[in-house]
């Protein structure tokens, strides 16, 4: 049984409210915080792969992801709710699941926002290189992206990427403060762009562009939501500052449920014009697809500004994901389940520096040389994995603490938490088998180290 020990949750609750971090964040806090880890490479990028997959009916695509995220944000939220406490869904599971199932998720989500930091490296840099190219600079083509990212060039390291992924790091690292208010201007800079394409593209719509509207059928139409799905993740990003919320057992479900809401109007209504003004099919090997989008239309400067803005909103993205990533490596070294040295504090930028550090240079790595397709549904994967775990732990809740307080309740319990599992399953069927194979080598790998070391030095165990 001891594989299915559990942290107690008075306890946990009894830290987080003595923990002495400033409870200041209030609900809009909350819902730009969301919005700030959600949207990035998903609409600026992925979109360019999606239309492809799906022609103009991109736009349902993107329902249906959405629809799967809210099932589980629902699910999220009543965590949110009952155990405000710091680590997400890694704490959640181990209050409720037990230590092996906390620990896969912890697993999982090294996974999920490692690698979504490289990913989201990948499109800043297609970006990047986009507004440069305006100004007449080009990088020798071997370091413009990873091998056989772009058909017919011979690319092998992808030099941007690498390197904004190496200065979020060392931002991070040398101890910024996630400030709220740093993070509200810059989600106000990406939602101000977004809706300027908007505003602009609408006229530019030919609807002739939307026939067919499935050219791919529904085949394409869940494929291609099952990579868009990329473009919701991050609003479990809001759980992690559960411990720094004025009120969380009201904030957090809106923070999560509001974000989410935003940013799915947002994307449907731009995967409609985006679709409406360029036939889907020019979209091949394009790495910048909203930007090309108002060029194709003639509007070069807003063109402009978008790549400027969508530059700066996946800065954003990166930086919270980093913080997301060693946050709950923290707290996985602090239960004892990784070694006590990631959970170290640097004397001086009071941030954990080493462990900053060691997913920073692993990262970059992967940004430099993995092309982002392969990454998206990698990340994909673990984050759809992990909804459906969260949505199996509310129902284990609600029979093993049926007492415990709950500001927010998921409605329709068991219904929305199976829809929710239904919809996650649904979706990762629909990702290549490829993709399967390396998430279940990733999870095997988790298992022997959890077998070989987390185990038996768990504080639970009484272990370091
Ligand atoms: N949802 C985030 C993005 O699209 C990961 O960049």
């Amino acid at each position: 049984m001891s594989l299915f020990r559990t942290k107690n949750i008075e306890s946990m609750l009894a830290a987080a409210r003595d923990d002495g971090l400033k409870k200041v964040l209030g609900p809009v806090d909350l819902i730009f915080m969301g919005i700030g880890a959600i949207i990035g490479t998903g609409i600026f990028v992925l979109t360019g792969t999606g239309a492809l997959t799906a022609g103009p009916a991109l736009t349902v695509s993107f329902v249906i992801a959405a629809m799967a995220c809210g099932f589980a944000a629902l699910c999220y939220a009543e965590f949110a709710s009952a155990i405000p406490v710091s680590g997400s869904i890694y704490t959640y599971s181990y209050a409720t699941l037990g230590e092996i199932v906390a620990w896969m998720i912890g697993w999982d989500l090294l996974l999920e926002y490692g690698l979504a930091t490289s990913a989201v490296s990948v499109g800043w840099s297609g970006y990047f290189q986009s507004l440069m190219a305006g100004f007449g600079w080009h990088l020798p083509a071997v370091l413009t992206a990873a091998p056989g990212a772009v058909p017919g060039v011979h690319t092998l390291f992808n030099l941007p990427a690498a390197l904004i992924m190496l200065g979020i790091t060392w931002v991070v690292s040398y101890g910024v403060r996630e400030s709220a208010r740093l993070n509200n201007v810059m989600v106000a800079i990406k939602i101000s762009v977004v809706l300027l394409f908007i505003a602009v593209g609408v006229w530019h719509v030919k609807p002739a562009n939307w026939h067919p509207f499935a050219p791919y059928g529904m085949t394409g139409v869940f494929n291609a939501a099952a990579l868009v799905f990329f473009a919701f993740i991050g609003f479990d990003a809001v759980t992690s500052a559960a411990e720094e919320v004025r009120n969380p057992r009201r904030d957090l479900p809106v923070g999560i449920i509001g974000s989410l809401l935003v940013c799915t109007v947002l994307y449907v209504t731009v995967a409609a014009i985006m679709t409406g003004i360029v036939p889907f099919a020019k979209f091949a090997g394009i790495d910048h697809p909203v930007s090309l989008a108002l060029q194709y239309a003639g509007q070069d400067w807003v063109a402009g500004f978008v790549d400027l803005g969508a530059i700066l909103g996946m800065t954003t993205v990166i930086l919270v994901m980093t913080f997301g990533q060693t946050r709950i490596i923290f707290a996985m070294s602090r239960d004892g389940l990784l070694p006590a040295r990631l959970s170290k504090v640097h004397p001086v930028h009071a941030t954990p520096f080493f462990a900053t550090w060691t997913v920073g240079i692993v990262f970059a790595l992967i940004a430099a040389v993995v092309p982002l397709n392969v990454l998206a549904e990698l990340i994909n994967i673990g984050t759809l994995s992990a909804f459906t775990l969260i949505s199996v732990a509310v129902l284990v809740l609600r029979k093993t603490r049926p007492d415990l307080p709950r500001a927010f309740r998921c409605p329709g319990v068991p219904v929305v938490p199976l829809l929710s599992v239904g919809f996650c399953l649904f979706l990762m069927a629909h990702l290549q088998p490829l993709t399967w194979v390396a998430f279940l080598a990733w999870l095997a790998l988790g298992l022997a180290i959890y077998f070989l070391y987390a185990r038996r030095n768990a504080v639970l165990h009484g272990g370091n």
